[in-house]
């Protein structure tokens, strides 16, 4: 039996708690959770059938197999760097914090410590982590997202931007993957993943704000010597984080499941 900690028990973190503690409490279970709101570890582990302890993350990490990080890039960083003590098996869904500290994984290699990363609210990664052996020429994401995914957001506070008065599509940011990962830590983690899988240091990202839409959609293009691959994701929010995909927790789910089971299709 595998010993699981999750930190982060937010919209992400109670979708994949309560199918570790539903289905797969035949290879695994929950054995410790941890979040900076203490209410909200209480209250996931109310759901739980099999209760969990609440520990900080340093504590949590000493003692189990697996962690999962469902928090945010802050969380993610202080377990990755601790993680090279501890050297547990990791899952990660704030792959920004990965961008920040690339020269991370190379360290995990050499340790041999196993860090997992869902397709989270993109699919398609498989086939793009398959190019990575080819021969990229372009890879673009254009994110659409319906102005209350985009409140709060620090970069358009810095830009003057006010999304009020913003009543068609329009683009209101475009770079590349660190800057992405940098304006929008809470928003664009799948520019992250994308560059992960495809090895592709050029991936370019635009954030498209449009008052039309009320869910997330993303559209990836890319282009190859190998192939040319369109992909196009409309998501509908988890029922708990308005700004976190429904496709994020399921595909986290699949990625467990992966992890337990003898049939492992895709990459
Ligand atoms: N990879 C993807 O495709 C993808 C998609 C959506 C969200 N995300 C990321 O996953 C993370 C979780 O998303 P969510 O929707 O579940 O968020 P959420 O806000 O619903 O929950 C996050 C929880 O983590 C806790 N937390 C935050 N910082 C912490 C810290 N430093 N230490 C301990 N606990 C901490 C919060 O108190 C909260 O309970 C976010 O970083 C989000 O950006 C990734």
């Amino acid at each position: 039996m595998k010993k699981i900690g999750l930190v982060g028990c937010g919209a992400i973190g109670e979708g994949v708690a309560l199918f570790i503690d539903r289905n797969l409490s035949k290879y695994a279970y929950l054995t410790t959770l941890a979040d900076k709101r203490k209410t909200a570890a209480n209250s996931l582990n109310k759901k739980l059938l099999k209760k969990a302890k609440i520990k900080a993350i340093n504590n949590l990490m000493k003692e189990v197999d697996l962690v999962i990080e469902t928090a945010s890039q802050a969380a993610a960083g202080q377990i990755m760097k601790q993680n090279l003590k501890y050297k547990k098996d990791i899952i990660i869904l704030s792959v920004g914090a990965i961008i920040k500290d690339l020269q991370i994984l190379k360290k995990f290699q050499e340790k041999n410590i196993n860090l997992y990363i869902p397709s989270g609210a993109i699919t398609g990664v498989d086939g793009l982590s398959a190019l990575a052996k080819g021969n990229i020429k372009k890879l673009t994401i254009t994110t659409s997202k319906p102005p209350a995914g985009l409140t709060g957001t620090a970069y358009l506070k810095s830009k003057k931007i006010n999304i009020d008065k913003i009543k068609k599509p329009t683009i209101i940011f475009s770079g590349n993957v660190a800057e992405a990962t940098k304006y929008f830590p809470k928003n664009i983690n799948v520019a992250a993943t994308l560059l992960l899988a495809s090895k592709y240091d050029k991936v370019k990202v635009m954030i498209k704000l449009n008052p039309k839409i009320k869910k997330n959609i993303h559209k990836i293009e890319a282009i190859a010597d190998e192939a040319k691959i369109k992909i196009e994701v409309e998501n509908a929010s988890s029922k708990i984080n308005p700004k976190t995909s429904a496709l994020t927790i399921l595909s986290t789910q699949t990625l467990l499941e992966k992890i337990f089971s003898s049939l492992k299709i895709g990459s």
